[in-house]
């Protein structure tokens, strides 16, 4: 029996070949292929991927930096973790895009490419500071995040994972 093939996580660059690239989102694919490269070298966001042996891309995800105010709906009271100062705002780490190659579904990829989205998103807050890991899902994947241990919060479409817990070896994953 073949094995199933690996993938290792790689920094998006302009040798991986993204036109191929189908995860029946048109939008996601579409973003993959003409803006992620852009927006990385313009310092807005950064794309991780999965690519196979060609340098396809198969799998990708895109963070950047969050702040949650105030305004937001008065959600900071309810996500402000014990002993956080009271006039901060939250920081935390914004999951923009994530998608897989419609090849690969239903196999536990996809939460093997979220845990490796949080695992990023740790490391960078263990050098820089942050609370959460947000993501504003799709209507369709909402389950998936829920699954995983994102909170929905009332009066808000965003989801939310405390990255604090990781840190006290309540892990997620
Ligand atoms: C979302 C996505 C990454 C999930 O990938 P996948 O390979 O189907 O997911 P997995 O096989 O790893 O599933 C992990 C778990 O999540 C569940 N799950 C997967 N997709 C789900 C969905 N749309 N709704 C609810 N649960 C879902 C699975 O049933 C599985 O649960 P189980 O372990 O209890 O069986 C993939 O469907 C995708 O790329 N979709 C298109 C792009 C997209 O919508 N991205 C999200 C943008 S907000």
């Amino acid at each position: 029996m073949t094995e199933p093939a690996q993938f290792r996580l790689e920094r998006l660059t302009e040798e991986h070949h993204t036109s191929y690239f189908d995860c029946g989102v048109k939008s996601l694919d579409d973003w993959l292929a003409s803006h992620a490269l852009d927006e990385q070298d313009q310092g807005r966001s950064c794309t991780h991927v999965w690519a196979d042996a060609g340098g396809c891309v198969v799998a990708y995800f895109t963070l950047l930096p969050t702040t949650i105010v105030e305004s937001d709906s008065g959600i900071m009271s309810i996500l402000r973790p014990a002993r956080f100062p009271r006039t901060s705002d939250l920081c935390g780490v914004l999951l923009g895009k994530l998608a897989l190659d419609q090849s690969l579904r239903r196999q536990g990829r996809g939460n093997d490419l979220l845990a490796e989205a949080f695992v990023t998103a740790y490391e960078a807050v263990q050098l820089i500071g942050g609370v959460h890991l947000v993501t504003d899902p799709r209507d369709e994947v909402r389950g998936f995040y829920l699954q995983f241990g994102f909170v929905e919060l009332e009066g808000t479409k965003r989801m939310f994972l405390p990255m604090r817990e990781f840190a006290e070896g309540g892990t997620p994953l």
